[in-house]
């Protein structure tokens, strides 16, 4: 690790100008840099999805692999250079309805569902298409129970979170995030908190989802789910992102030594 990487301060210049992003590109992130503190997270990331594309990102724990997604939907902000969604720029001096309109194109499923536990399962699903879409009743429950049929789930609809297995938790959070008709799902380690038995019943879920032609950016450490459904695997090391590759290539010839390491270790478990 470069230690006088990590200590340097945030300075004011961002990346000056860049070329726009192009039809087909669902989120650019260029020169991407971001510091908590004195300590530097994410180091000068440059990333293009295009529509429909999967992505796969892996890397060792602390390396900023959920930091760089937060970036993404503005849970985190940056300080160095440009984060693009659908064409429009992520930036600090956005203003909350700018920053409402590009988090309503993204889905996010974190690790531990953070579903409300007071509210039944179609609840956590109508909520914010109430609230925030201005949905009817009826129309948001139709809508729900759309995406929990979807989810092979319809029947909890009325439980209470409290009452549903993990996997059926992320499930659900999975419904309620598609819900929002999101053009981007991110997942944070949907299946890193679940049962071994569980976790196959979220990853087909997952891999219907790749089907139907959804963006998506997974953080996971499912090999098995990179090489079927990533378009792309990348492998993410102290802030930066040290490889990427077809999965066959990434799997069968990673090129850092970094990476091979990273592999040895995980692929053993
Ligand atoms: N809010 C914060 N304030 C200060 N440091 C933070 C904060 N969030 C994350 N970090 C630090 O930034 C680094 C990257 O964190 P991040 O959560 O992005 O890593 P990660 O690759 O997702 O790790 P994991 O695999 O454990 O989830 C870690 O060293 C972490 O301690
Ligand atoms: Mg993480």
């Amino acid at each position: 690790m470069n230690v006088n990487r990590r200590m340097k301060h945030p300075g004011s210049k961002g990346v000056d100008s860049v070329s726009a992003p192009t039809e087909r590109e669902m989120i650019r992130i260029v020169g991407l840099s971001k510091w908590f503190g004195r300590f530097q997270v994410l180091n000068d990331i440059n990333l293009v999805v295009n529509r429909g594309e999967r992505i796969v990102i892996c890397g060792p724990s602390g390396s900023g692999k959920s930091t760089l997604i937060r970036c993404i939907n503005r849970l985190e902000e940056h300080e160095r250079g440009q984060i693009f969604v659908d064409g429009t720029e992520v930036k600090s001096s956005s203003k909350d309805r700018e920053i409402d309109a590009i988090r309503s194109e993204i889905g996010m499923v974190f690790q531990h569902f953070n579903l409300f536990p007071h509210l039944s399962i179609k609840e956590n699903c109508t909520l914010a298409l109430t609230v925030v879409r201005g949905m009817s009743k009826a129309e948001a429950d139709a809508v729900a129970m759309r995406y929990l049929e979807r989810v092979r789930i319809p029947e909890q609809a009325d439980k209470y979170p409290g009452q549903l297995s993990g996997g059926q938790k992320q499930r659900v959070a999975i419904a309620r995030a598609l819900c929002m008709n999101p053009k981007i799902m991110l997942f944070d380690e949907p299946t890193s908190a679940l049962d071994p038995e569980m976790i196959k019943e979220v990853l087909d879920v997952m891999a219907e989802l790749a089907e139907s032609g959804m963006t998506m950016i997974v953080v996971s450490h499912e090999m098995g789910f990179a090489r079927m459904v990533a378009d792309r695997v990348i492998f993410m090391d102290g802030g930066e992102i040290i490889e990427q590759n077809d999965p066959e290539t990434f799997f069968n010839k990673p090129q850092s030594d970094r990476t091979k390491l990273f592999l040895s270790q995980i692929l053993k478990h």
